[in-house]
């Protein structure tokens, strides 16, 4: 495909690359991990066929909008002058976004026509794999205190079969039987997304505001790459970090590995696995890996280390890798990576602790943008 057929593309911010061949997307991506783990002193580089773009239209099951004064959209590419002193950015208004899923597209038709009355907030909008639609607001608590006092739009959505969660701690509107008044309950958890096996979908318990991949079509080919690849490291036991909702860790759980997975909150990743019957050899550390002091205890007993860090890499756990006996490190790493940067700065600290890279492979799950998904794998 050579362009992205959009009525928004070049003004709106969700898709920096819209005019780009999806072949060049790829070989731009593949050149620019290329030059970043060159400039580290690794040779080895992707080619553009190392990168696959399973989808590039109707893909993603969830949006991350924002709301303000009555434009619902992404933000824009051009920067609007507001007055002579300051220049923004402002949000473009989009009736409909081409790399969403057509009944996410349907929902956000109808949410145009009956916006939350609040003047600012960000809406993330899911479409659960049975069709159930979810959508939490994060906004000011001003606001958050306002939609609750008016009540009839949030009323009206969860009377239409919409979930909706509120604020940072993604607490559910409640709207009692024959009560004019809404609350808010506590956070619930509940399958907005799905991991896979053996060709079986896994359900994934998260809030409508927890972490998953974009869109399940990409996910499919990430998740069966990244068990080939820690299948093929023969592990006794892995060692993952930033597990999630289990993403990674149930097909690994279901091709009989054990797994110890460490997650800031281990609470989804423990309801998906125990959903699925996958928990018998599963042990969660629900903790930050990024603690140096406590790396001993993640690594023994281990010898693959599967690795989705946040953007900003894995950190200090390398300083506590580096402290260990060169003996108890992990024989193999696995390494996703949805930000070249870190990986190759990592991959460059790997490097110092004796690991070669072996091999990369990509998943291009945000065509039309510079984003993209590394798969890298180490051995020491
Ligand atoms: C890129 S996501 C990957 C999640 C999962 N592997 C998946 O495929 O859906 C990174 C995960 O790392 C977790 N995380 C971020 N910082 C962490 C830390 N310091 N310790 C443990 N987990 C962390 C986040 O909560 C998030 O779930």
């Amino acid at each position: 495909m050579d362009t992205l057929p959009c009525a928004l593309a070049g003004r709106c911010g969700g898709c920096s690359d819209p005019a780009r061949p999806l072949a060049a997307q790829r070989a731009d991506k593949a050149a620019r991990l290329g030059a970043l783990l060159a400039e580290v002193g690794i040779a080895l580089a992707p080619r553009a066929e190392d990168l696959v773009t399973p989808a590039a239209l109707a893909f993603r099951g969830h949006l991350d909008l924002r709301l303000e004064d009555g434009r619902l959209g992404l933000i824009g590419t051009e920067r609007e002058v507001v007055d002579t002193e300051r220049a923004k950015r402002e949000v473009i208004d989009m009736p409909r976004c081409e790399v969403a899923t057509p009944a996410l597209n349907a929902w956000l038709a109808g949410l145009r026509t009956d916006l939350p009355p609040v003047p600012r907030a960000s809406l993330r909008l899911r479409v659960g794999p049975d069709g159930t639609r979810g959508l939490w607001i994060d906004c000011a608590h001003e606001h958050i205190k306002s939609l609750l006092d008016e009540a009839r739009w949030l009323a009206r959505q969860v009377e239409a079969g919409v979930v909706v969660e509120l604020g940072a701690k993604s607490r559910r509107v409640v709207v009692e039987p024959g009560e004019a008044r809404v609350r808010l309950g506590a956070a619930e958890l509940a399958v907005w997304s799905t991991s896979f096996a053996a060709g079986r979908a896994l359900p994934l318990y998260t809030t409508i505001g927890g972490f998953s991949q974009p869109g399940p079509i990409a996910n499919q080919a990430l998740v069966s790459a990244v068990t080939e690849h820690v299948r093929q490291t023969s592990p006794k036991k892995v060692l993952e970090l930033g597990a999630g909702a289990g993403n990674l860790t149930l097909p690994l759980l279901s091709a009989g590995l054990a797994v110890r997975a460490v997650e800031l909150d281990g609470a989804a990743l423990l309801r998906s696995a125990r959903e699925s019957q996958l928990d018998r050899q599963l042990e969660v550390v629900a903790a930050s890996f990024q603690r140096a002091s406590d790396v001993a205890p993640l690594v023994m007993g281990t010898d693959t280390l599967l690795a989705d860090p946040p953007r900003q890499g894995l950190g200090v756990f390398l300083d506590g890798l580096g402290g260990l006996a060169k003996s108890l490190r992990p024989r193999a790493v696995v390494y996703v990576s949805c930000h070249p940067e870190a990986l190759a700065r990592d991959a460059a600290r790997l490097t110092t602790l004796g690991y070669h890279l072996r091999s990369l492979t990509g998943i291009d799950q945000f065509p039309w943008t510079h984003h993209v998904e590394w798969l890298a794998t180490f051995e020491r």
